[in-house]
């Protein structure tokens, strides 16, 4: 007994320290049997901050039905930072009393009265990056408590965590999630510190590739970048994901009013395309015919959705102009010509540049337009407009 005693504390204080190597908590495979395709939902953190209450979400699950979100797919309504004010004299966490007067658990009935799935943050530190509390020391006792209140997603940051080991902090994390028996998606927020691609397929349902992103093209703070950055650091990573486990360069910034509709159009693409859990981050009650359109473009969030859970990649690049490629569980190839330049452009894709014949003969349909193009041997070109994208469907 003494000795299982002093295993544990010793355990914890190097989880808590990190000054002697830990084996990582030992979780055979994350078969919680949810995020089968990237997650799809709404996250309050880009658009709100910490200005969350009981009031907006709820009106954000409503608007998720009324904007016809729902109906394309997206059924998470997640609560960033900010929810929780302190612990009791158990050591519960507690929401804040003033936005949350109704509870978490009423909430949560809520979001799930209407068909939808709730999720809540926490960090694996002593505090959140607002400060508030963290889930060190406390993971199992949250767990219960998050399953208890009908949680089904929770995403887990990294503030405050000095030189904890992420492996084992974010394997103790799974582990209690695990041991409540409700299907939780596990979403790492660990900005690709200690590569997780490389050891988190077991651990947790997607993880952060990378800093936060911010609503600008290419623009750079300095612990957020802008879409670019956050697209190219994706680049190598594509064979980490799958079924069950996503890359996940960070939510959709679509719609908050820092890129052009184009530019939107271009992120909302290519996130489908690299099966990147899409996450939106805009007012769902105020946004305009454009941006719905982007959010809810059935064919496009078809390819994020794709049963085969394949990660796209670009194939091809030449100065401003690349070409990035997803293959489809029919065998089709999902394709992005991307003009990241200041003018107009051709881009043209090779068929053995998606991995068929050079000389086949496949239909083209564009995806944006929901139109078939035509058919085509060996390529296919088109006029791509300055940070732009034409997404086609290349089908043999
Ligand atoms: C970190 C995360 C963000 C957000 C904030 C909340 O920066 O990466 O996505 O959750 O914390 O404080």
């Amino acid at each position: 007994m003494l000795k299982r005693i002093l295993v544990v504390a010793l355990c914890c204080a190097a989880l808590a320290g990190g000054w002697m190597a830990v084996e990582p908590a030992r979780v055979s495979a994350l078969d919680n049997g949810v995020a089968r395709t990237p997650p799809m939902g709404w996250n309050s953190w880009n658009k709100f901050g910490c200005n969350v209450s009981e009031d907006l979400i709820k009106s954000m699950a409503d608007a998720m039905l009324t904007s016809g979100m729902k109906d394309a797919g997206y059924q998470y309504v997640v609560i960033d930072d900010c929810w929780q004010v302190s612990r009791d004299a158990q050591g519960n966490i507690v929401a804040d009393p003033q936005r949350f007067p109704s509870g978490i658990k009423a909430l949560a009935d809520y979001v799930h009265s209407k068909g939808l799935k709730f999720g809540l943050y926490s960090d694996v530190g002593w505090k959140t990056c607002a400060e508030r509390p963290g889930s060190m020391g406390h993971e199992f006792q949250d767990a219960a408590q998050y399953a208890t209140w009908g949680v089904d997603y929770l995403k887990y940051d990294w503030c405050n965590t000095d030189t904890t080991n992420a492996q084992a902090a974010y394997g103790l994390m799974s582990a209690a999630l695990k041991a409540t028996g409700r299907p939780i998606v596990f979403s790492m927020c660990e900005w690709g510190t200690a590569k997780p691609w490389l050891w988190a397929k077991d651990t947790g349902n997607l993880w952060r590739t990378t800093g936060d992103i911010k609503d600008c093209w290419d623009c750079k703070a300095q612990y957020e970048h802008g879409f670019l950055t956050n697209l190219d650091l994706q680049v190598g990573l594509e064979s980490f994901a799958g079924p069950g486990h996503w890359n996940d360069p960070d939510m959709l910034e679509v719609g908050n009013g820092g890129m052009t509709t184009t530019e939107y159009r271009s992120h909302f693409s290519l996130w489908a395309l690299l099966a990147a859990p899409l996450i939106a981050g805009n007012d769902l009650r105020t946004m305009t015919p454009e941006i719905r359109d982007i959010l809810t473009a059935p064919e496009v969030i078809a390819v994020n959705q794709d049963a085969l859970g394949k990660e796209g990649a670009r194939v091809w690049k030449q100065g401003d102009l690349e070409v990035w490629s997803k293959q489809q569980a029919d065998g089709s190839r999902a394709v992005v010509l991307f003009n990241r330049g200041g003018a107009a452009a051709d881009v043209t894709v090779n068929w053995v540049d998606i991995g068929y014949p050079a000389h086949l003969s496949a239909n083209v349909r564009d995806l944006w337009a929901k139109k078939d193009v035509g058919k085509f041997s060996g390529n296919y070109t088109a006029k791509v407009d300055s940070h732009g994208v034409v997404m086609v469907k290349v089908t043999p």
